[in-house]
């Protein structure tokens, strides 16, 4: 562990998953708010692709090499060997790619070891300082995989837990249903382990479904493109989806990446944020909204962009479940120096998002 007299004079915060899309914009929040922070990836490399993309952060992140959530102890060396010691931690990694094989070992497994291996050493080696334990974690574990969410059903609330399992996900060899059980398991194993273990510090979870915007992590070309912003925005430029009619996923819900990582680094030290699970939905997002809006902004991506229907934003017949806000919103609200929360709206993060990925030049 280096001498950490360079990094910023506040409180440190462990962020892990460093390099990923959301974590990208956590780590700008906390150093612009003055936080000390130690950052974990997965390589040198991609530490090194961090400086890369932000010149300007170079010698102000600690970065920890945490290569493996699966070996014995992952985290341990971390906490042993920090001068400072931690105040609070986000954890942000966990795979959030669809394309795997082996669903238990490439999705499950580390997920939800990832997730305890962390509270093992932050509960044995964290000290008295530590505070807070704010967990990225995902709609997903909230709403039911087996429901129809394209017809108006009773909304979902921060009570709800998706009763999927990995049995399913494995016999079905449905990666999408592999992802719901990754995020369940581990947010369920953390409210165990919180409950179990009676740790000093306390637990804020942070649920939001698809997360779409611009993207300020290390891009290397267009398969760098973050899976969600791909299959929500960049798959109707890039000739995934030829057709609006013939899209995959049913998505209907969507948050802006800057709201995920606002809200992570606003629950540090929100009295309102512990032992809460905390939902974080902007509003309606469909592949018709989608092309309108990329149709709109971007006259020189209008050929490759379906049409569709553009007066008809969801298809006949479907009115998406929803989500009732009223608990989280006031905790967001109480995390604020306004008083108040307010979300980006889907045409600011279509906007910005496709304008990242053209000054990336990756669509
Ligand atoms: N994007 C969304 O719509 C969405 C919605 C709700 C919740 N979330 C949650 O947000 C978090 C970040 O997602 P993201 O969209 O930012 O995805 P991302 O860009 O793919 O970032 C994922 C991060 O997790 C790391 N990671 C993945 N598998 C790992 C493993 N086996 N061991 C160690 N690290 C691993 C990745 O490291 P490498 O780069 O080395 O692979 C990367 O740093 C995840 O917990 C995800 O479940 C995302």
């Amino acid at each position: 562990m280096p001498n950490m007299s360079h990094l910023g004079s506040g409180e440190h915060v462990l962020l892990t998953g460093a390099n990923g899309f959301v974590a990208s914009h956590i780590l700008a929040i906390l150093l612009e708010r003055g936080y000390a922070v130690t950052a974990t990836v997965r390589s040198q490399n991609k530490a090194d692709d961090i400086i890369k993309t932000h010149p300007s952060w170079k010698g102000k992140i600690n970065f920890a090499i945490v290569s493996d959530f699966t070996s014995q102890g992952p985290f341990n060396a971390l906490f042993e060997d920090v001068k400072v010691p931690f105040t609070y931690i986000i954890h942000t990694a966990s795979p959030l790619n669809f394309n795997v094989k082996d669903i238990q070992k490439e999705m499950i497994e580390p997920a939800v070891m990832g997730t305890t291996q962390i509270l093992e050493s932050a509960h044995h080696h964290g000290g008295t300082s530590l505070k807070r334990f704010v967990l990225l974690g995902s709609a997903v574990s909230v709403l039911n995989s087996f429901e129809d969410m394209s017809r108006e059903g009773r909304p979902y609330t921060e009570e709800d837990w998706n009763p999927v399992t990995a049995k399913q996900a494995i016999e079905r060899q449905d990666t999408v249903l592999g992802y719901n059980v990754s995020k369940t398991q581990a947010e369920d194993a953390a409210w165990k382990f919180m409950k179990t273990n009676t740790p000093a510090f306390d637990l804020a979870v942070i649920n939001p479904d698809i997360i779409t915007g611009p993207m300020i992590h290390p891009i290397s070309g267009p398969g760098s493109i973050n899976e969600t912003n791909h299959f929500a925005i960049a798959s109707f430029i890039d000739g995934t989806n030829p057709k609006v009619e013939d899209v995959r996923f049913p998505f209907y819900h969507f948050v802006d990446v800057r709201d995920v990582a606002r809200s992570h680094v606003d629950a540090l030290t929100n009295p309102a944020a512990g032992g809460r699970r905390i939902l974080l939905i902007s509003g309606l997002i469909t592949p018709q909204l989608v092309v309108n809006i990329i149709r709109k902004h971007f006259p020189a991506l209008r050929e490759k962009v379906p049409e569709g229907k553009p007066e008809q934003v969801l298809p006949d017949g479907v009115h998406p479940t929803g989500w009732d806000m009223r608990v989280s919103l006031d905790v967001l609200s109480k995390g604020t120096d306004e008083g108040q929360w307010k979300y980006i709206d889907l045409e600011k993060s279509v906007r910005d998002a496709v304008q990242s990925m053209v000054d990336h030049n990756v669509v």
